[in-house]
C-alpha cells in the first residue's frame, strides 16, 4: 500500500516540514532534526558535496538506535514466537518477480509538473487538483503521467533489454518467492510467518519530512500465512498486536491510533487494510500498514513461475493456497516516531534540559561511564568499569567537559543511566548512578552495579 501523503513538497530541503502541513508542530520537528544532526543521530547524506536529496546517513548514535528499533521488532516478531521464522532475501531481483507481483503495472503515482514554477507533485495528494501548492498558479499543470516508483538498473556489463533488474521496493516479495523453500526447510505449517528486515528503494516523487519518506529506507515486514477461513481472525490479531508493540515501547496512547482504510484506498492486492498511525508534528500519518492480502501473492507467483505454491493439509487431506496477513512497518520511519515521541524539555535551575525519554530497549546507549576528572587515577579504574558493563550493554564512555554538561549530553541522546566514578570511589569502591528521567542519584557498591542495572534495564 502507498503512504498517506503529507502533501507535495517543493524539491528543496527535506528537513523542512512540508509547507502544506497546516497546524504542524514545526517547533518540535525542527528541534528533533537539529538534535539529530548535533548529536550524531542522523546526517544528511553526502553533505560535503552539497547533499544528496532524500537520503540520510545514521551517525554513531543513530546507528545504535536504528539497530535497537530493528532488534526490538525482531525480538517480538521472531525471537519470542514459535510460529515465525526469519529470512534475508536479495535486494536485486529480475523483472519476472515484479511482473507477477503487479509492481510493474501498478506501483506508480500520478505525476504532474507545474508549467509556472516547475515544481513536481503527486496529483492524488493535492488538496486542489488544479492549483499548484508551491506557487498558487491555477490550471498550469501538465497532463498527469504514471510514474513507476521502482529503481531499475542492469546486471552485468551489457545494458539493454533482457539485462534489467530492479532494486526491491518492498521486502515482502522475497518472502513470497521463498514460500516453498521456507515451508519445506522449517517444517512449519499454516498459520506461520516469515519475517524480514532490510532496505527497500522507491523513487518517490515527493520525498520529505526528514526520514519520514525517503528514496532508500528500511522495512520490517511479516508475511503470515494462514488457512483461508482464519484470515479475518488473524488480521484482527495482528492489528491489535502491532498497535500494542508501539505502546509497549513507550509511545503514549494519545499519539497512536489504528485507522481502517476506506474501500477506495485499498491496494490492488488487499481486501482489508488498517494503518497504525502516529501523531507526527504535521498530524496523523502512517507508521505501519496491516493488510489482508488474501491469496493474491502466492497465486500470482505460482501462475508466473509454474511452481506450486500451496499447502497440503494431511490431516484433512486438503490442498489450499494460504492467505496472507501482512504487518509492514518502516524501521527508519519508526525510529523517527520514537524520536518525536520521546523528545522533552524541562526547566532545571533556570536552564532548559533537553531529554529523550526513550524506552530502555530503544535507547542508543543503556549506560554512560563518566570519570569525575581526567586524572589517570580515575581513568584507569573507569576503563575497567566500562569493560565490565560493556560486556552486557552498549555503554558510552566520556571524560570530556564538566560532569553537569556530560549528564546533559547523555540526556539528549536518551541514555537511561550515568555512572560516575569519583575520588571517593577509589576508597569506598562505590559509584554514583544517575537516573535520566528523575535525575535522582544513588550511591551503589561497584560489586552490585551489574545486578542493579540488570533489574532495571529490561
Ligand atoms: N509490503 C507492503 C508495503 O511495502 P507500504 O505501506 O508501502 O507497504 C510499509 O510500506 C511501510 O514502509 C510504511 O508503513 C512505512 O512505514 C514504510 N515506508 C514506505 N515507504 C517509505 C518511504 N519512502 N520512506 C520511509 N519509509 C517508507
Amino acid at each position: 500500500m502507498r503512504d498517506v501523503s503529507l502533501g507535495a513538497m517543493a524539491e528543496s530541503d527535506d528537513t523542512n516540514l512540508s509547507a502544506e502541513s497546516s497546524g504542524a508542530d514545526r517547533d518540535l520537528f525542527d528541534k528533533v532534526v537539529n538534535l539529530s544532526k548535533r548529536r550524531g543521530i542522523v546526517f544528511p547524506s553526502a553533505e560535503i558535496y552539497g547533499g544528496f536529496r532524500s537520503t540520510y546517513d545514521y551517525g554513531p548514535v543513530g546507528v545504535l538506535m536504528l539497530r535497537n528499533v530493528k532488534e526490538a521488532w525482531w525480538r517480538s516478531m521472531v525471537q519470542m514466537r514459535t510460529d515465525v521464522v526469519g529470512l534475508d532475501a536479495a535486494i536485486l531481483s529480475p523483472p519476472a518477480v515484479w511482473e507477477a507481483s503487479g509492481h510493474l503495472a501498478n506501483f506508480s503515482d500520478p505525476l504532474v509538473d507545474c508549467r509556472n514554477c516547475g515544481a513536481r507533485h503527486r496529483l492524488d495528494k493535492l488538496d486542489d487538483p488544479v492549483v499548484c501548492p508551491t506557487c498558487d498558479a491555477r490550471g498550469q499543470f501538465t497532463e498527469p503521467r504514471q510514474f513507476n516508483l521502482m529503481f531499475q538498473t542492469h546486471a552485468g556489463p551489457v545494458q539493454g533489454a533482457g539485462h534489467e533488474v530492479y532494486l526491491r521496493p518492498e521486502t515482502a516479495q522475497g518472502m513470497f518467492i521463498n514460500f516453498a523453500n521456507v515451508l519445506y526447510t522449517s517444517r512449519k505449517k499454516p498459520p506461520f510467518g516469515i519475517a524480514q528486515i532490510g532496505k527497500s528503494f522507491r523513487n518517490e516523487i515527493t520525498p520529505g519530512n526528514f526520514v519520514f519518506r525517503t528514496r532508500e529506507f528500511e522495512q520490517m515486514e511479516l508475511e503470515f500465512f494462514v488457512p483461508p477461513a482464519e484470515a479475518q481472525r488473524w488480521y484482527e490479531y495482528w492489528c491489535d498486536a502491532r498497535l500494542n508493540w508501539y505502546l509497549d515501547h513507550g509511545i503514549a496512547p494519545e499519539k497512536l491510533r489504528l485507522r481502517a482504510h476506506d474501500a477506495d484506498e485499498l491496494s490492488h492486492y488487499s481486501s482489508d487494510t488498517s494503518d497504525v498511525e502516529f501523531l507526527f508534528p504535521w498530524g496523523w500519518d502512517e507508521l505501519e500498514g496491516i493488510a489482508n492480502r488474501g491469496d493474491y501473492d502466492l497465486t500470482q507467483h505460482a501462475a508466473h513461475s509454474g511452481e506450486k505454491l500451496e499447502y497440503y493439509d494431511q490431516a484433512n487431506n486438503e490442498r489450499y493456497v494460504p492467505h496472507v496477513i501482512e504487518p509492514a512497518a518502516g524501521a527508519t520511519r519508526t525510529m523517527m516516531a520514537f524520536l518525536m515521541a520521546a523528545y522533552d524539555e524541562e526547566l532545571v535551575n533556570d536552564d532548559i534540559r533537553h531529554v529523550l525519554r526513550l524506552h530502555h530497549r530503544i535507547a542508543p546507549y543503556k549506560v554512560a561511564v563518566l570519570p569525575l576528572s581526567k586524572k589517570a587515577e580515575l581513568v584507569g579504574p573507569c576503563h575497567d568499569l566500562f569493560e565490565m558493563l560493556a560486556a552486557r550493554w552498549m555503554v558510552d564512555y566520556d571524560e570530556t567537559q564538566a560532569i553537569g554538561k556530560r549528564y546533559r549530553r547523555q540526556d539528549e541522546i536518551g541514555t537511561p543511566y550515568c555512572v560516575t566514578f569519583d575520588f571517593d570511589s577509589l576508597e569506598d569502591h562505590a559509584v554514583t548512578v544517575r537516573d535520566r528521567d528523575s535525575m535522582e542519584q544513588v550511591r551503589l557498591p561497584i560489586a552490585e552495579l551489574v545486578d542493579w542495572l540488570g533489574e532495571r534495564l529490561t
